[in-house]
């Protein structure tokens, strides 16, 4: 059985380079100006533009979800915000749930966050909270993405066809899933 409590209680984890904190009113302006990044919203394939008030109530509201994980990104040394993820679409019967990350811009990517921050959110998912099943949606030509969501012990499971219209072009999104015993393997635990 999954432990709720690892939910409703907002975790701080630490590694090497980043340390993920709860999302709070703290991260409203850093939230903000990623959710107008060009690229990265390319990336998340995030059509619709959130206002300034909206990204506050949002953050704001993180640390009252009881179902969900919200968890801004710092880095090392100078605790700077890179960027959030979340564990959510929580389904305590099948003890699944899913998983996204974003950096907060392009300059922050390529040098290893991602990777670290994935791991130790992964950890905590199946160590704290007990889930069985992580899964995640990224569009196929994400490949840095891709690579490493493989790194972390996720497989290709599926395609979605033609999921996403951008500037007049079609994508297909992959369906990624990482078993609990397949994240162990990978982490070498
Ligand atoms: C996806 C994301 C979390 C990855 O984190 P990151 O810190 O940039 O990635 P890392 O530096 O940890 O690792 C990148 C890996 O991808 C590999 N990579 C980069 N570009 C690649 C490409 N075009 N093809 C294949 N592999 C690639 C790198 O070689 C590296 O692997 P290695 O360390 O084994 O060499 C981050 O880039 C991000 O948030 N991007 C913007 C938004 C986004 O795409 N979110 C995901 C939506 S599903």
């Amino acid at each position: 059985m999954i432990d709720l409590s690892a939910l409703r209680e907002k975790p701080t984890l630490t590694g090497e380079r980043v340390r993920l904190v709860p999302l709070s009113e703290e991260h409203v302006d850093d939230f903000y100006a990623s959710a107008q990044d060009d690229e990265i919203r390319r990336l998340t394939g995030t059509h619709r533009r959130i206002g300034y008030d909206e990204a506050a109530e949002w953050c704001a509201g993180r640390s009252e979800a009881p179902d969900r994980l919200d968890l801004a990104i710092t880095a090392h040394p100078e605790a700077r915000y890179v960027g959030e993820l979340a564990l959510m679409e929580v389904d305590p019967d099948n003890e699944t749930a899913a998983y996204r990350i974003s950096l907060s811009a392009i300059e922050f990517t390529g040098q290893g966050l991602g990777r670290e921050a994935t791991r130790l959110l992964l950890e905590y998912a199946f160590d704290r909270v007990r889930l069985h099943r992580v899964w995640l949606e990224v569009y196929a030509f994400n490949m840095r993405a891709i690579a490493v969501y493989r790194s972390c012990g996720f497989a290709v499971e599926g395609r979605l066809r033609d999921a996403l219209l951008w500037e007049g072009r079609r994508h297909d999104a992959l369906i990624m899933g990482v078993l609990e015993n397949d994240f162990r393997k990978t982490a070498g635990l």
